[in-house]
């Protein structure tokens, strides 16, 4: 099978799914399939790479080399993509599928793949539905409020709604509170307030990155745990065991630069240690937030528990194409459940394929 592994991308985690797509190439076998790097460049040209089978393996980082050629799929191609090469003309090249190893906006939040699905090319992960409705934290936290699923209280708001900290501290009902941009992921542009001060800074940083914001109660004792869920070609969905991020250094919370920056930022305990009533209740809440929100194929399911106190358990968030790096929690727990990223990788290219 030939398969382009897509990169990069216009959104904030940019450098994070540069990081990702050089761990999942690693894992993709390369007897089994013959892989096109194809990167998107901050400026949204897709480019094709050749630093793929050969060049990109073992790198940390998959680059975009300078002077890749520009490539297209076109609509109704049916996997033939167009590589421009300058005067010389274009040439085609045909894929089997395309795995999308692109974070946040205009990647994870189905705008990519409904330009899949009009060049009518098989893809891993979630469709266009499952795609938005994961990317929109707040779409997503009504969705699963609908369905009786325990997420934070929050509201949500754009310029021209926004409201000052006092409001928000009655509304929620405490003085700590969270802001995130709806459509963001790697805690991008996430801040802790716990005063008006810091809640203007907060509103200030979030509103950077999108035009709808949350404000979360911050949720006290709260550990964080992780679950990864994953579709196969019949459409069996399965839960991973958990995984618990602990906090570290003096990062307050999971952000960016405990994720990614500083090594010592967060340490992962694989598997979290809870009850085995508590796990499996988690593990079902994970699947059935994946049937909810109509996700296919994967996604991360991420939950704050305070084991202490049973009604303290909610959905956090859902991420359709999750951290795939070298540290990351998702392919992690696949591994501490017995399937090994290569085979992980199988099974994603079989679903897309099915
Ligand atoms: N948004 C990052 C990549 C994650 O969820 O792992
Ligand atoms: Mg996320």
């Amino acid at each position: 099978n030939r398969i382009g592994l897509l990169f990069g991308g216009r959104s904030a985690e940019h450098e994070v799914s540069k990081l990702s797509a050089a761990n999942v190439l690693r894992a993709l076998d390369s007897d089994r399939y013959d892989i096109i790097p194809i990167g998107i460049g901050r400026d949204g040209r897709w480019l094709l790479c050749d630093n793929g089978n050969g060049g990109g393996r073992g790198a940390t980082s998959l680059e975009i080399p300078e002077g890749s050629p520009q490539v297209a799929l076109l609509p109704g191609g049916g996997g033939e993509m167009l590589v421009l090469n300058g005067d010389a003309g274009s040439t085609t090249l045909n894929l089997d599928a395309i795995v999308p190893v692109l974070h946040g906006p205009n990647g994870e939040d189905g705008t990519v793949q409904g330009f899949l699905e009009l060049a009518n090319i098989p893809y891993v992960g979630s469709g266009v539905m499952g795609s938005a409705a994961s990317m929109d934290k707040d779409v997503a936290k009504r969705l699963l409020r609908d369905s009786g699923l325990p997420v934070v209280p929050y509201l949500a708001m754009t310029p021209r709604t926004r409201v000052d900290y006092q409001t928000a501290v009655d509304a929620l009902g405490t003085p700590d509170l969270f802001l995130k941009p709806a459509n963001m992921g790697s805690s991008v542009g996430v801040s802790r307030a716990s005063s008006a001060e810091e809640f203007d800074r907060a509103c200030e940083r979030a509103f950077r990155y999108d035009r709808k914001v949350l404000v979360e109660r911050s949720v006290t004792g709260a550990r964080e745990i992780e679950c990864s869920v994953l579709e196969n070609a019949a459409g069996e969905i399965k839960a991973s065991p958990l995984g618990e991020i602990v906090p570290a250094g003096n990062h307050g919370f999971y952000s960016y630069d405990a994720k990614y920056i500083d090594a010592d930022g967060a340490l992962l305990r694989i598997p979290a240690e809870l009850t085995s009533d508590q796990a499996q209740r988690i593990q079902e809440l994970a699947v059935e937030t994946f049937k909810v929100l109509g996700c296919e194929g994967l996604a991360r399911i991420d939950f704050f528990v305070d084991p202490e106190n049973e009604s303290s358990l909610f959905v956090n968030e859902v991420n359709t194409l999750p951290g795939f790096t070298a540290i990351s929690m998702y392919p992690k727990l696949w591994e501490a459940g017995g399937l090994p990223q290569s085979e992980l990788m199988d099974v994603l290219i079989g679903h897309a394929i099915a």
